[in-house]
């Protein structure tokens, strides 16, 4: 295993909930931005774009539709935005139809730039001894999301990221071993559950070890739990949220 500065850091990841009133500085901020610009995108289509939120009431707005306090609080409140309005713009604007700028692939590809982008900020921000935690419960009222952050057609709210400088040190949360997640030139259908049984102990541990609340769960717990069963949120709304926006409109 080698290990240098960004191998530390990537693999001491921890999300950060609580931040110091310390707004990010003009240099950290461009910082962000320049990196967030310098990431691989498909096709060299370049399908996303960043949003600062700067408004208190607009923050405000946002906290209340994600029921997260952390959420445009301290610190600073990006959204990314998979974008395809800028290049349905440039094809209309000089004179073309918009192609296949409404298909699920498309959206697909601005999705995959979007998050490609989030992570490379999200490294950069933790190399600059700050922190992060990635927000997609901003996606749990998606309409009234869609208003509060006035967005035009073609674009789509994928993640948050609230940053800034941490006011707590939460413990490393522990992983699926390899095992279950890398495969060697062949992907392991012969799954068997059991074997979850050591990482389930593991998991326990840490819930209750940890600083803030503590409780007894366990991996499979969380997996046959609440996670993948209703949500008492407006999620359901993302595929009609999408069609409203001109995005993936092949998708039937
Ligand atoms: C796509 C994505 C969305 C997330 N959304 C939220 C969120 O809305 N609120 C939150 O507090 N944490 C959110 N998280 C953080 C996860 O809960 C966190 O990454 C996970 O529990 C592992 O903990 P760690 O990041 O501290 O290692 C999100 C993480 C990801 C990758």
């Amino acid at each position: 295993m080698i290990n240098n500065f960004t191998i530390d850091k990537i693999l001491n990841h921890r999300s950060i909930r609580k931040f110091k009133n310390q707004p990010l500085s003009k240099d950290q901020l461009t910082t962000i931005y320049t990196v967030a610009q310098h990431t691989p995108t498909s096709m060299f289509m370049q399908n996303f774009s960043i949003l600062h939120i700067t408004d208190q009431d607009q923050k405000a707005k946002i906290r209340k539709l994600a029921g997260q306090k952390y959420v445009g609080a301290e610190g600073d409140l990006f959204i990314f935005l998979a974008d395809l309005y800028r290049n349905q713009q440039i094809r209309e604007q000089l004179g073309v139809d918009d192609g296949r700028v409404h298909t699920t692939d498309i959206f697909l590809q601005a999705m995959e730039d979007t998050l490609l982008a989030f992570q490379n900020v999200a490294n950069a921000v933790e190399s600059m001894d700050l922190g992060y935690v990635p927000l997609g419960v901003i996606n749990d009222h998606p309409m009234q999301m869609l208003e509060a952050l006035d967005l035009p057609k073609l674009v789509f709210p994928v993640l948050g990221m609230q940053v800034g400088t941490p006011d707590q040190h939460p413990q490393l949360k522990p992983r699926l071993p390899l095992e279950f997640t890398c495969f060697e030139g062949k992907y392991n259908k012969d799954f068997d559950v059991k074997e979850l049984r050591n990482y389930d102990k593991v998991v326990t541990t840490y819930y209750d070890l940890r600083d803030s609340n503590r409780r007894i769960d366990s991996f499979t717990k969380q997996i046959t739990g609440a996670k993948l069963e209703n949500h008492e949120t407006d999620r359901d709304q993302i595929p009609m949220v999408l069609q409203k926006q001109g995005l993936c409109l092949d998708w039937k």
